[in-house]
């Protein structure tokens, strides 16, 4: 399950501080490390200097260097990858002597992982509404194929005038205008992996008899347009009432005044 890189046979000649990856599990010929997500990955590099001098090691990833504890850097030096994420999809690990750069070895991650379908969605919708269905379909090695089933037999995008989309990374069935006859059923999104085999996500779509909805934001606007004219009404009615109240005050006290 081991496996060691070798530098090229010129470095084998030339150079006598040539530097290897051991990697568990091992890398191909092209340096690449097949992994899965939530696997670990174990790297360790060595070289075959003679003496303790300029023996340290560095390590990148892609191109930041990799913080190494000390005793974990003179002759051999070893880095985990644990777990394995999708972040980490290509990720190339770069080994160097410190005191020459140029002699370098790598290893890239390859990553694989199936299509995210494994949940199921209950859907309520309302007669006339649209409906979108969607799955995601992202995976590595690419899904082949994908296939939307319809109460077990494969859509017929026409008849039940429905659209599909596809962007390598979700696949949509969506229809603008729901009706219940055609589109309340159990529907099948199924993504084909040539490594996973089959994915499938089930969607159960209930259709509703359409409510009338409450016209509220007309409702607001007439309510405040009829309140702020019974407080215009109100106000200029006000003033005719204060000015017939201070009118009448000042009549009824003439008599006082007289008296
Ligand atoms: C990886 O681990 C996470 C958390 O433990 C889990 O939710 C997820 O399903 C695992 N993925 C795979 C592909 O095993
Ligand atoms: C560094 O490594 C390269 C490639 O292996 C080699 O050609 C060169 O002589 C080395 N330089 C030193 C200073 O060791
Ligand atoms: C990565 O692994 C997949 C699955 O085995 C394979 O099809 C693909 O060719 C590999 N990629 C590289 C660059 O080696
Ligand atoms: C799908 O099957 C359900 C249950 O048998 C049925 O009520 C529904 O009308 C079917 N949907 C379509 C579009 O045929
Ligand atoms: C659809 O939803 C209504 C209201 O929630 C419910 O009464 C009915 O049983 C549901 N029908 C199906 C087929 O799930």
């Amino acid at each position: 399950n081991r496996f060691i890189i070798f530098p090229s046979v010129y470095n084998f000649l030339m150079c006598c501080l040539w530097v290897t990856i051991e990697s568990i599990p091992a890398a191909n010929s092209e340096g690449y490390i097949l992994t899965e997500l939530n696997k670990t990955i174990s790297l360790t590099c060595k070289h075959d200097a003679t003496s303790d001098i300029d023996n340290e090691l560095v390590w990148l990833r892609n191109d930041a260097l990799v913080s190494l504890n000390e005793g974990n850097k003179n002759g051999q030096s070893r880095v985990c990858i644990s777990p394995v994420i999708l972040e980490d999809r290509e990720t190339i690990f770069t080994c160097y002597l410190r005191s020459n750069a140029s002699n370098r070895v790598s290893v890239v991650l390859n990553v694989t992982y199936p299509p995210p379908l494994t949940d199921s969605e209950e859907i309520t919708v309302e007669e006339e509404a649209s409906l979108i269905l969607n799955c995601v379909i992202e995976a590595y090695p690419p899904v082949s194929s994908v296939v939307w089933m319809l109460n077990g037999t494969e859509v017929d995008l026409k008849e039940g005038r429905f659209t599909l989309a596809n962007n390598g990374l979700s696949s949509t069935l969506s229809t603008e205008k729901v009706q219940q006859s055609l589109h309340e059923a159990t529907y099948i999104c199924a993504a084909v992996s040539p490594l996973y085999g089959t994915k499938t996500k089930v969607f159960t779509v209930n259709v509703t008899d359409k409510t009338l909805k409450f016209p509220l934001y007309p409702m607001i606007a007439g309510i405040v347009v009829v309140c702020l004219t019974s407080i215009l009404a109100v106000a200029s009615r006000w003033r005719k009432i204060v000015k017939v109240a201070s009118t009448n005050t000042h009549t009824l006290r003439c008599p006082y005044s007289r008296n």
